[in-house]
């Protein structure tokens, strides 16, 4: 890994709980470049949760952000960019990742998704009546959408994260 030097930066892309923010970092140190996370960018801009800004201000407020947010980390120096799972639905965020960074879509099961993100809280998408449809729902609607990736990673269960980066870079 030592010898790759990235020139563009890399864009993780995926549902919830396909291990953006996790392979991002590992990848990011295995490049020796900086990671970046929009969701907690967003965070730190509003000085809220997203769950909070989702209630608060609404959905559509936070896609405004959002796409501010990865506009601002695409001009600096190529870096790893871990995404929110919706935020690769927009067409314009597609549009300007792809002009100006590598899509990598991690793609896991939905068994998989759901063991990681069931016990947590922090998602809004999923505060609903019955969790696992929602995300099945998400799921199946989004699938089509992050295959336009430049790249395509299978997120495993049992792999370490080392492992998932190498097979990114
Ligand atoms: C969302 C995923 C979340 C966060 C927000 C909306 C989505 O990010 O951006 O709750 O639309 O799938 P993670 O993919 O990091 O959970």
């Amino acid at each position: 890994a030592e010898t790759v030097r990235l020139k563009k930066t890399v864009v993780l892309v995926g549902m919830m709980g396909a291990g953006k923010s996790a392979v991002g970092r590992a990848l990011a140190s295995a490049l020796h470049v900086p990671f970046r996370d929009s969701d907690a960018e967003i965070e730190l801009a509003a000085n809220m949760s997203i769950a909070e800004i989702f209630a608060r201000d609404g959905e559509p407020f936070f896609r405004r952000k959002e796409t501010q947010v990865i506009a601002r980390l695409l001009d600096d120096a190529p870096a790893v960019l871990s995404t929110g799972g919706g935020a690769y639905m927009s067409a314009e965020n597609r549009a300007m990742i792809t002009e100006r960074g590598v899509a990598v879509w991690l793609d896991a099961d939905l068994p998989v998704l759901w063991q990681r993100v069931k016990h947590k809280d922090t998602r809004p998408l999923l505060r609903t009546p019955d969790p696992y449809a929602t995300l099945s729902e998400i799921y199946e609607r989004r699938v089509p959408i992050y295959a336009k990736a430049d790249i395509i990673v299978k997120s495993g269960r049992k792999q370490s994260l080392e492992a998932m980066a190498d097979r990114v870079i």
